[in-house]
């Protein structure tokens, strides 16, 4: 199967991309691929003021490099920060992706996300011209919808979405209609016409629980992605069923790299000139891993507790630990808990 990890804001940063990265090399299936994307960067303001927002570029080099995903308000600005990425990140991504999907109302305002699908002759035109600049690049171009805006609007999503596939090397396909946002059965009839007639690879997108079912209700898609699912659980494209202890391993890890970003936020994205920094070695990481301080309140602890909470999802006890986690701010706390939790 070909996996791809969601996009996810807030969620998808350097550092889970690189935890879901190992476990998935670790325990693979031979056949399988991962293919992982950045959460989506706003246009815009990587133009006006990159280091608010670049953080989102953050990678570190694996055998694969992700797709970074961007969004936008004004069309000069995202052909311009498609420019620099091509300039200044050649050496850190494969790709650039179009988020068509958000339907979040904040992006939607500024003509983003799902608000493209507003105005498809106009969004066709910004996909010719990113599709142009992307050709002689070394970067191929992605582009990620959904269904459409509702049930009557799926006709004409169908033939915008079959025009899209000319111009990019992969279509991203999410079955909800903006209408839906998060609820309703998963009916993946309307990507399966997309792929039938798409003139590039269609990823199928939405409520993907498991890797069995991914590998025995999706068979007809040979490229799958799953989000939500991911969160805690960088185990979800692999067969593999980790123990306790290889949970709290892996939250160890994790934790202190979501720490090592604080860092080099300070040191090289926040005084970043030119549209660029310099992006961390492993062996740089492991240095940083050694400056942490176990008793300072980091603010990677507090923002580290939504994966927290997914690590430790249905194991006894959860919503007592909840509670605790709730409470601690240093790297030490942290530790506590987990150390009571091996020992139960
Ligand atoms: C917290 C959160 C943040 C998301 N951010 C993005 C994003 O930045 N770009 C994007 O294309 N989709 C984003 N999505 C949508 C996911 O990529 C995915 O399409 C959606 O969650 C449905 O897939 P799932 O059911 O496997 O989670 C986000 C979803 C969630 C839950």
């Amino acid at each position: 199967m070909k996996l791809c990890f969601a996009p996810m804001d807030w969620i998808t940063n350097w550092a889970t991309r690189y935890i879901t990265e190992n476990i998935f090399e670790q325990y693979k299936e031979k056949e399988d691929t991962l293919q992982t994307r950045t959460e989506f960067m706003n246009a815009d303001g990587f133009v006006i003021n990159p280091w608010w927002v670049a953080k989102h570029l953050l990678t570190i080099q694996t055998k694969n490099k992700p797709i970074a995903q961007l969004f936008w308000w004004r069309k000069e600005n995202l052909l311009k920060a498609t420019s620099l990425l091509i300039e200044n990140f050649k050496e850190n991504f494969s790709w650039i992706e179009l988020n068509t999907w958000c339907p979040s109302n904040t992006v939607m305002k500024c003509w983003g996300g799902s608000d493209m699908l507003k105005h498809r002759p106009e969004t066709l035109d910004i996909i010719k011209e990113l599709s142009n600049i992307l050709k002689d690049s070394w970067l191929t171009f992605s582009v990620k919808s959904r269904a459409g805006l509702n049930e009557e609007d799926k006709k004409e999503q169908l033939w915008f979405l079959i025009e899209v596939s000319k111009y990019t090397d992969l279509l991203t396909v999410h079955w909800r209609t903006l209408k839906q946002l998060y609820m309703w059965e998963a009916d993946f009839y309307f990507i399966k016409k997309v792929k039938k007639e798409a003139s590039c690879p269609v990823i199928a997108n939405g409520w993907i629980t498991s890797y069995e079912q991914a590998s025995e209700k999706f068979k007809d898609f040979n490229w799958i992605m799953i989000g939500q699912w991911a969160i805690g659980n960088p185990w979800i494209f692999t067969k593999h069923q980790p123990t306790l202890d290889e949970k709290i391993d892996t939250i160890k890890k994790h934790l202190s790299l979501m720490i090592t970003t604080e860092f080099r936020f300070e040191k090289y994205i926040k005084p970043m000139k030119n549209y660029t920094f310099p992006q961390p070695t492993i062996k740089e990481l492991e240095h940083l891993e050694k400056g942490i301080d176990y008793n300072t309140p980091y603010h990677s602890i507090v923002e580290f507790r939504k994966y927290a909470f997914q690590y430790l999802k249905g194991i006894p006890c959860s919503r007592e630990i909840k509670q605790w986690i709730l409470q601690k701010k240093t790297f030490n706390e942290m530790l506590e808990i987990l150390s009571l939790l091996k020992n139960k």
